[in-house]
């Protein structure tokens, strides 16, 4: 395994795929075809349809929000928790596990 991560919808139903380290928490939700990830711009930071809220005991394996991320987490269509980040922007290391929550709507 090189990496893993598990995704609960809102209503809790969990689906768990295998990524590589160097790809982001968004690209291996699109790649799945999971549909609670929009990501409209493709990873640009454009977009925040790929609005997630991690776990908080695996938001350290991601590098720091960077100031357009935080720009970009004030216009979800949720409103962001402190936990909010683009999953887009989450990239995922070697032989992790990591686990986040969609919300309930992107759009
Ligand atoms: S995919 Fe558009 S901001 Fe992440």
């Amino acid at each position: 395994m090189s990496a893993q991560v598990t995704y609960v919808s809102a209503s809790g139903e969990e689906m768990t795929f295998e990524g590589e380290a160097g790809d982001s928490v968004m690209a291996v939700a699109v790649r799945n075809g999971l549909s609670t990830i929009v990501a409209e711009c493709g990873g640009s930071m454009s977009c925040s349809t790929c609005h997630v809220f991690v776990d908080e005991k695996d938001l350290a394996l991601f590098d720091p929000i960077s100031e357009v991320e935080d720009e970009m987490l004030d216009t979800t269509a949720v409103d962001r928790e402190p936990n909010s980040r683009l999953s887009c922007q989450l990239v995922l290391r070697e032989d992790c596990a990591v686990r986040v929550t969609t919300p309930e709507t992107q759009m």
